[in-house]
């Protein structure tokens, strides 16, 4: 008898094991599935400039509590600005610049800022 509940506990533990295992893969598909959008670098300059004020006109922030952009990973920038976009992250400064951008904005936003180069002028 005690085998049994025993075996059936195993069971359970393993559907939940696989259980997580599909939430996982479709949680990574999803993530995939956001970084399709093929960003243009072009455009992002030219809709960059509000960026700017915060982050540099190139970049390379002058201010000490405001991030560089210049060289970030691409995948890195199009998660961060759906992410302030979503709410999931939260900053004063950020978050309503972010909720203006549409998919292709972040994405052409993330192209631009990752071809500069990281290093101050
Ligand atoms: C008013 C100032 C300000 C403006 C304008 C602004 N940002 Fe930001 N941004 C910030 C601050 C401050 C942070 C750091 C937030 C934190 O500490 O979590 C940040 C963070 C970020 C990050 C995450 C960087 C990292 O290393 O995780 C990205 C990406 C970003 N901004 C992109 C942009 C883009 C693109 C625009 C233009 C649409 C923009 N920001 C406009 C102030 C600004």
């Amino acid at each position: 008898m005690r085998k049994i509940i025993k075996r059936n506990k195993t069971r359970m533990s393993l559907n939940k094991k696989l259980l997580a295992l599909i939430v996982f893969s479709v949680a990574s598909l999803s993530a995939c599935a956001d970084t399709i959008l093929q960003g243009d670098v072009k455009r992002g300059s030219e809709i960059s400039v509000v960026c700017g004020m915060c982050h540099g006109v190139n970049g390379i922030s002058n201010i000490p509590i405001y991030p560089n952009l210049a060289g970030q990973k691409e995948q890195y920038l199009v998660l961060q600005l759906k992410a302030f976009r979503s709410g999931e992250r939260v900053n004063i400064a950020m978050t309503s610049h972010a909720q203006k951008l549409t998919d292709q904005d972040i994405a052409d936003l993330s192209a631009y800022y990752a071809q500069l180069d990281p290093k101050p002028q």
